[in-house]
């Protein structure tokens, strides 16, 4: 029986493009900012369900290789929540057992906000109950170059286990359930190599007003998936379990 073609009924690790914050502010005549304020809030909910839900580990994308190119009021807003938020949820999230780390590329960010990083990252690394990877100047294609070229400095031969190994996300498993809300079906840079096959579960609602039905609703959607990993289904059984044993 091979465990990795059981559809759980909850997702190990459950990866979420928050989208949207941008289009509800402007529903509201808000500006952009305030949306990303929001949205934030909605993440401190969303990890709370995460953690009544049995989730071990939420992946979440707050901001891409790409989002350089928006305005720079609006990069600098979205670098000063960021520290800001550092500052304010990690005693209570390390209070919680949550353990933070901060997938991406530090190299252009301020050195303050990357020690502020690096501190959260220490000081949460011994929790166990959730963890909570914030996916922060992230990029797919930007993961794979590092992994690669990490390897190859080593002199190590490029292989699945060794480039997976060498990713930013090394320290979980890849994410069962990707979740993208805000109405756009695409991957956007995200976790291009982790999702080779994780489930896709897209929401019509607008990142800071996911309830929590919706996120409920997208959990229950997962566990109705039969997973195949390139099976048939007769091999994969109704239950998820492997019945045909043969290669
Ligand atoms: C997602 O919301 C947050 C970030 C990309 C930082 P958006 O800001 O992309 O919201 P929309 O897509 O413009 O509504
Ligand atoms: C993806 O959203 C990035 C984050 C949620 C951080 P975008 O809003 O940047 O994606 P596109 O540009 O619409 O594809
Ligand atoms: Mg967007």
């Amino acid at each position: 029986m091979s465990v990795t073609s059981c559809t759980d009924a909850v997702p190990r690790h459950v990866a979420i493009v928050m989208d949207g914050n941008g289009r509800w502010a402007r529903q509201r005549m808000m500006p952009r900012l305030a949306g990303h304020r929001q949205g934030l809030e909605k993440l401190r909910e969303v990890v709370r369900w995460s953690m009544e839900a049995g989730v071990a580990v939420l992946t979440v994308f707050a901001f891409s290789s790409e989002n350089w190119q928006r305005p720079t009021d609006e990069v600098s807003g979205l670098m000063g929540l960021l520290a800001k938020a550092l500052d304010r949820e990690v005693p209570e999230l390390s209070r919680a057992g949550v353990r933070l780390c901060f997938p991406g590329d530090r190299e252009a960010l301020a050195p303050a906000l990357r020690r502020s990083l690096e501190a959260a990252e220490a000081q949460t690394a011994a929790n166990e109950a959730l963890v909570l990877n914030v996916c922060f100047n992230y990029g797919g294609r930007w993961d794979i170059i590092q992994a690669a070229r990490s390897l190859a400095q080593r002199g190590e031969p490029i292989t699945e286990a060794s480039l997976s190994a060498a990713l930013a996300l090394a320290h979980v498993p890849d994410p069962d359930l990707v979740i993208r809300t805000g109405r756009e079906q695409r991957l956007s840079n995200f976790l291009i190599w982790q999702m080779a096959y994780s489930e896709l579960y897209f929401s019509d609602a607008l990142w800071p007003a996911f309830s929590r039905e919706a996120f409920q609703q997208a959990l229950s959607d997962f566990a109705r998936r039969q997973r195949r990993f390139g099976r048939t289904s007769e091999q994969v059984g109704s239950a998820g379990q492997v019945v045909a044993s043969e290669a």
